[in-house]
């Protein structure tokens, strides 16, 4: 039989095939081999082909031109209708896109922290932790809050029995570090702590602070000032100003409470900083003799300076939120804006 015949009785068989089989992907697949494959009917027929002699090239090109066109969109369509009715079937868009994985962040308050302890270290800052159960000799005594004094009310205790209680801020961390090492000290202390306080928009009774200390000869006020004054502008922008206002805490003599300009008006008055101008944004003072004393490091010949803030404070003012609450309820339609 000469090619051309051969050509055309495939064509009829390739026809009849098309139209009769079944509607599974393996015999669609079944079928593109036997005439397309590596091996099948028609790569045959074109290696046939390249054996004849160029006048009968001529005329069995074109017929077996056809041939191959018709299997390819012959198999092709019956494959589209395959799967069209699969998605149907299945319910079932196989040609849709993917979902993506949508990768997590780390929350904005530990945004907050790492951005602080950041700018810290590069001053020379390292970093140091503490444990969240403390003694109240850490947490308060070694701090000169003596028993029963007044002071210990400006922090509401979670006690857990008379001695043992949950931190109610980072300080104890400046204790554990004098305790264990002598200066130079230049330590930056984050951490979680607790406040027996009424859940409302500017307080939980949860919340993280930033600990600083400084410790070594001749270590001045001015120079806590000018640290502070570096952290604030790269913090908060460098447009910021800052003010020291004097204040009170047992462990450290003179104390001062900072506030920066408002990030919001400028120092013009607005509702963020309740028409003061200014926001604050931690307490800070010269480590108390007191404190020295209690941990073993000679107050005639170190001095040293402290400062602590809150994170939680701090993000809220950075973004311009209004309500700390936000940042513990885990909603994911506010937590994806960070
Ligand atoms: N521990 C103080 C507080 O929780 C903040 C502070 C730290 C003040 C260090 C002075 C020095 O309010």
């Amino acid at each position: 039989m000469g090619l051309l015949e051969r050509v055309n009785e495939v064509h009829d068989q390739l026809n009849k095939d098309l139209s009769n089989v079944q509607n599974t992907f393996q015999s669609v697949e079944d079928l593109r081999l036997k005439y397309l494959g590596k091996k099948g009917i028609i790569p045959d027929l074109f290696r046939d082909f390249g054996t004849l002699d160029p006048n009968e090239k001529r005329e069995v090109g074109k017929v077996l031109n056809i041939l191959k066109k018709l299997a390819e969109e012959g198999i092709q369509k019956i494959s589209d209708r395959l799967v069209d009715s699969d998605c149907l079937n299945t319910g079932f868009d196989y040609t849709l896109p993917g979902f993506p994985f949508k990768p997590g962040h780390l929350h904005p308050v530990t945004q907050t922290m790492n951005r602080i302890c950041d700018i810290f270290r590069e001053m020379g800052f390292v970093t140091e932790f503490g444990p969240e159960v403390e003694t109240d000799f850490n947490n308060f005594q070694a701090l000169n809050f003596p028993p029963n004094h007044p002071a210990r009310d400006m922090q509401d205790t979670f006690f857990i029995d008379d001695d043992i209680l949950l931190r109610t801020h980072t300080s104890p961390i400046q204790i554990r570090t004098m305790m264990k090492q002598k200066p130079p000290i230049r330590i930056l202390a984050p951490g979680r702590v607790y406040r027996n306080e009424a859940i409302n928009p500017r307080s939980y009774c949860v919340f993280h602070q930033v600990e600083g200390l400084y410790v070594d000869e001749n270590v001045t006020f001015a120079e806590l000032k000018v640290t502070i004054e570096v952290f604030a502008k790269k913090f908060f922008g460098k447009d910021v100003k800052l003010r020291f206002r004097p204040s009170y805490f047992p462990f450290t003599e003179p104390s001062a409470e900072v506030d920066i300009s408002c990030i919001i008006c400028g120092g013009t008055g607005c509702r963020l900083c309740k028409h003061t101008g200014w926001l604050e944004i931690m307490g800070c003072g010269m480590v108390d003799p007191n404190v020295f004393k209690a941990c073993d490091i000679d107050p005639e010949k170190y001095t040293g300076y402290a400062f602590g803030m809150g994170t939680e404070r701090t993000t809220l003012l950075k973004h311009g939120i209004d309500d700390i609450r936000l940042l513990y309820e885990g909603d994911i339609r506010f937590l994806k804006q960070f």
